[in-house]
């Protein structure tokens, strides 16, 4: 994003909070989406997430100039099963441990959805999201050999996992 920022993230003035998101986040989603991830989804892969009814969850950090959009969660819910399609912190704000209440809000929304289990994959060799989805209650549930590919590295694994939202109240809210 803007690397100034980075020490103001830091020092622990910045107030975050979560909210639903909208298309109008699509961008941003796409750009933090991006920094995250070998193969991007576009602002228009986003927008037409979100149109198609997905669940989707941003972080919106306080900035000197305003409000920013950080992180998001996105997920689709088909019956009582939600797949987690993707989760990402801007990398100005990773490190400060704002990805589990992320991540635990969308679960929940998630389960307001009617949705009592939700599954993921994650390539084996990132630590960060490992350490968030086991902190979340998701277990593993095997393995897909080679499943992720990106350009000039290795091939790897992908751990897949399963969390069961019973803990979640289900009454649908708003917001
Ligand atoms: C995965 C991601 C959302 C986690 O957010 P984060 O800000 O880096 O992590 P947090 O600071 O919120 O910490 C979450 C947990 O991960 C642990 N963690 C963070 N970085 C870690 C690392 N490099 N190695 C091991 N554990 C790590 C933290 O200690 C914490 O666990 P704890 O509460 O049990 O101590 C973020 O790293 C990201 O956006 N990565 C790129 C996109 C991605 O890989 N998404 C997941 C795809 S499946």
């Amino acid at each position: 994003m803007w690397f100034w920022l980075w020490p103001w993230f830091r020092s622990g003035l910045a107030r975050h909070s979560l909210r639903r998101a909208s298309v109008l986040d699509a961008g941003r989603m796409a750009a933090i989406h991006a920094e995250g991830f070998a193969i991007g989804w576009s602002r228009e892969d986003f927008e037409q997430m979100i149109l198609d009814r997905a669940l989707a969850d941003v972080l919106v950090s306080q900035a000197p100039f305003g409000h920013v959009v950080t992180g998001f969660a996105i997920s689709r819910v088909a019956a009582d099963e939600c797949e987690l399609l993707s989760i990402a912190l801007d990398p100005e704000v990773r490190g400060l441990g704002l990805s589990p209440a992320l991540l635990e809000r969308h679960m929940g929304h998630a389960a307001q959805a009617g949705a009592r289990t939700m599954f993921l994959e994650v390539a084996d060799d990132n630590p960060a999201a490992l350490a968030l989805y086991r902190q979340a209650g998701f277990v593993e549930m095997g393995r897909r050999k080679g499943y992720y590919a990106a350009p000039g590295a290795a091939r790897r694994d992908a751990v897949t996992m399963q969390a069961d939202l019973g803990r979640f109240d289900p009454t649908p809210r708003f917001g």
